[in-house]
């Protein structure tokens, strides 16, 4: 169960990122919070979050390229939906984290699990 996206907001906790302002059409935000490497996407002015590491062979994803709404990992070529963290592509197999985004006051908070 990896996709946070679809958890309820209680079991989540929101951390402040950063100014929308910081994260442009067509750019990506790297983060790290606690032990969760996270890579921020802004895919025509829609902001995803999704964990940092390929689940094939840990891959910077956050290095690939966007074709669509999937990230393609530079190392092997294994694709994932940022909207989902879906493996969509072999040899990715294992679904990634995908972290609801919220922006609020033109601040973009990520949802992680309640520890
Ligand atoms: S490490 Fe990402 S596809 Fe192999």
């Amino acid at each position: 169960m990896f996709n946070y996206t679809n958890q309820l907001t209680e079991n989540l906790e929101y951390i402040e990122i950063a100014p929308a302002s910081e994260l442009p059409n067509g750019e990506r935000l790297f983060v790290d919070l606690g032990d969760r490497p996270i890579v921020l996407f802004n895919i025509a002015g829609q902001i995803f979050a999704i964990g940092d590491i390929c689940s094939h062979d840990d891959g910077p994803l956050g290095d690939g390229m966007i074709e669509d709404h999937n990230v393609v990992c530079p190392r092997h070529g294994g694709e994932f939906d940022v909207r989902t963290g879906q493996a969509m592509q072999m040899p990715a197999v294992v679904d990634i984290p995908a972290y609801p985004v919220q922006i609020r006051d033109e601040t973009i908070f990520v949802g992680i699990p309640k520890a």
